[in-house]
Order: C-alpha cells, then sequence, then structure tokens
C-alpha cells in the first residue's frame, strides 16, 4: 500500500483510510477483525468523529486497542469534534448545532483520547464549519492540544476554500487537509475551487463517501464497461478514478466487511487512462467536457 505526507509538515498516511462512522452496526469482534485486516492490507489510517455510532464508536474502537496493546503503534487515528446533538450520552443537548469554542475542541479531543485508549491523534478535524467559530479560540485550542502532545496534527472538514483560507491566517502551522465528499457523485471539488487551493497549498483531501455510500457500486453498466478491461470491480473503479487525480487525494472507505476492505486495497493497483477518466466522468455529470 502506498503511503503518502498528506502535507510536508503532516502525518504519513496510507492512501486508502478506513472510516469507521459505520461501525457500530456490526459487532466488537468484527471491528477486531475490520482493523487487523486493514492493517493487514497497509491501510494504516483510521477516521473516526466523537459522534460516529451515537458517540459510541471511538469507545468500541478503544476496546479493541485496549486488549491489544501492540495495536496503537502501528496506525494512525484521525478524529473530528465540533458537532453536538441530543443522545443519551449527551442529554444536556437539546438542539444538533456546531460547537467549536476552545473549552469545547480541547474537551472533545481529550475525550477521544480516553475512548480511543490513546495519548494521542495522529490528527484532529473540526468536523463542519460553524457559523459562530472564532478563528482566535480555535488557534488556542489547537496549539495547546499540540504543545500537550495530545494531537500532533489538525485539519477541517467540509470548509470552503475561504473559511479554509480564513482559519489558516489564525495558526501557526499548517492545516493538513479538508475532509471532503467527492466521487463520482460528487465531482464538484475538482471544478469549484475545493482541490485547487489544497494544491496550492502542498495539502490533499480526505475524500469522504467515496463510493456515494454504496451507491456507486450497484450498477451503471455505461460507466463500468472499463471493469473487464481493467479487471477491476466497480468499487475499486471508483476509487482509481479518485486515486488518479494529481492533488492526491486520500479516499476513506466506509465499509463493514473484510473482504471489501481487502478489495479496496487492490484500487491503487488500476492506473486509469486519462480518456478512461474522462468517460467516467462524462458518464457521472451526463455531459461532454466543452
Ligand atoms: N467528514 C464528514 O463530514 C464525513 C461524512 C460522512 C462520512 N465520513 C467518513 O467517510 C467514511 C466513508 O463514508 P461512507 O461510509 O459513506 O463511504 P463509502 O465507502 O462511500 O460507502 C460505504 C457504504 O457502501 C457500501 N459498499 C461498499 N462497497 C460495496 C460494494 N462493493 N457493494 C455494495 N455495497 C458496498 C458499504 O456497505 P458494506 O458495509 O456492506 O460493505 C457501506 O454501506 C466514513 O466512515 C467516515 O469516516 C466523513
Amino acid at each position: 500500500m502506498e503511503r503518502k505526507r498528506i502535507h510536508p509538515e503532516g502525518p504519513e498516511f496510507s492512501r486508502i483510510i478506513a472510516g469507521a462512522w459505520r461501525w457500530h452496526t456490526v459487532s466488537q469482534d468484527t471491528v477486531g477483525k475490520l482493523i487487523r485486516t486493514a492493517l493487514k492490507e497497509g491501510i494504516t489510517t483510521f477516521d473516526h468523529a466523537d459522534i460516529y455510532g451515537d458517540h459510541g464508536n471511538e469507545e468500541i474502537f478503544g476496546n479493541i486497542l485496549r486488549s491489544d496493546a501492540g495495536l496503537r503503534n502501528k496506525m494512525e487515528l484521525v478524529s473530528k469534534c465540533g458537532i453536538k446533538f441530543s443522545s443519551a450520552l449527551r442529554p444536556k443537548t437539546w438542539v444538533k448545532h456546531y460547537d467549536t469554542s476552545k473549552e469545547h475542541i480541547k474537551w472533545s479531543a481529550e475525550n477521544s483520547l480516553k475512548m480511543l485508549a490513546t495519548d494521542h491523534l495522529d490528527l484532529l478535524l473540526i468536523h463542519r464549519p460553524d457559523p459562530l467559530l472564532d478563528p482566535t479560540e480555535v488557534a488556542e485550542a489547537f496549539s495547546e492540544l499540540k504543545q500537550e502532545g495530545k494531537v500532533l496534527h489538525f485539519g477541517v472538514s467540509n470548509f470552503t476554500p475561504s473559511q479554509f483560507t480564513m482559519l489558516q491566517k489564525f495558526l501557526s502551522f499548517p492545516l493538513v487537509t479538508n475532509q471532503i465528499e467527492i466521487s463520482l457523485t460528487r465531482v464538484d471539488p475538482l471544478f469549484n475551487g475545493d482541490l485547487d487551493l489544497l494544491m496550492e497549498r502542498n495539502t490533499s483531501a480526505m475524500a469522504w463517501s467515496p463510493l456515494a455510500g454504496g451507491k456507486l457500486v450497484g450498477g451503471e453498466k455505461e460507466m463500468f464497461g472499463k471493469a473487464s478491461k481493467y479487471n477491476a470491480s466497480y468499487s475499486q473503479l471508483s476509487l482509481a478514478w479518485l486515486l488518479r487525480h494529481p492533488s492526491a487525494i486520500f479516499p476513506v472507505v466506509g465499509t463493514t466487511k473484510t473482504d471489501r476492505i481487502i478489495e479496496s486495497a487492490k484500487a491503487l493497483d488500476i492506473k486509469l487512462d486519462r480518456q478512461d477518466w474522462f468517460e467516467m466522468l462524462q458518464w457521472a455529470t451526463r455531459k461532454e467536457v466543452a
């Protein structure tokens, strides 16, 4: 599995990342199998958020790390903070909202450490742009977490280029990624400046829902006439399409099946021809480029 720094001063990640958003839908034993299968395939980076699984997924993952002390050193852990909603574990919240206050960022990161049974996160992201975001508070929270060794690197998720640029101005270290939705059903970031800004900053995107949550793998035979040419599955072609982009996108795959983890890892072996890439884009947008 190819590995790459997501930013020259950022962490080195596996080019395919495993996302834990859906992992509460399977047993803890299966989560253990998913982790070990991913590591065996060279997928060493795991994407979490405080809220996944109704605020429970980090702890399930942490239980696997608690039961095998050697695992943590073999992986990189990403988590997110800033979204709040009511749940059994968060009874004081009555309305879904964003909270990027210094107090909440620090509390949430420290709670993620406890849940994940680790002493540091490799990367912490602000999950969504918060209209009440005060960049000085975010900068203070990030700096303190960094100084304390609790979080090594920082980034954002679902930010527009102007939101990214604004927050970066207040930090003395780089935002190392913007985790955004990119797939053959969500091609806007290739044209709306999202990826341009990251390339200008020598930074790569993490692509969430790279298979459009599973919708991309059900058919669409016209696009996937390529499957036999590349001896690849639909999901591998969809990932290969993202991997072909020169900004070095890191797809975050969300499967809960070990065989699909193995299948995803092999997408890196597929090098799509330029014309095939454009034909897939044409299918996705239903039109020829101008
Ligand atoms: N930053 C954000 O705002 C944000 C938002 C959403 C997600 N994320 C991150 O992105 C990760 C990935 O998101 P996602 O789960 O939507 O990604 P995805 O990989 O696009 O979709 C995963 C879904 O597709 C299904 N699937 C995968 N391969 C398949 C195949 N060959 N045939 C049929 N179904 C298939 C999976 O089912 P099986 O489990 O049965 O394989 C699963 O339900 C999340 O885990 C999370 O870490 C971030």
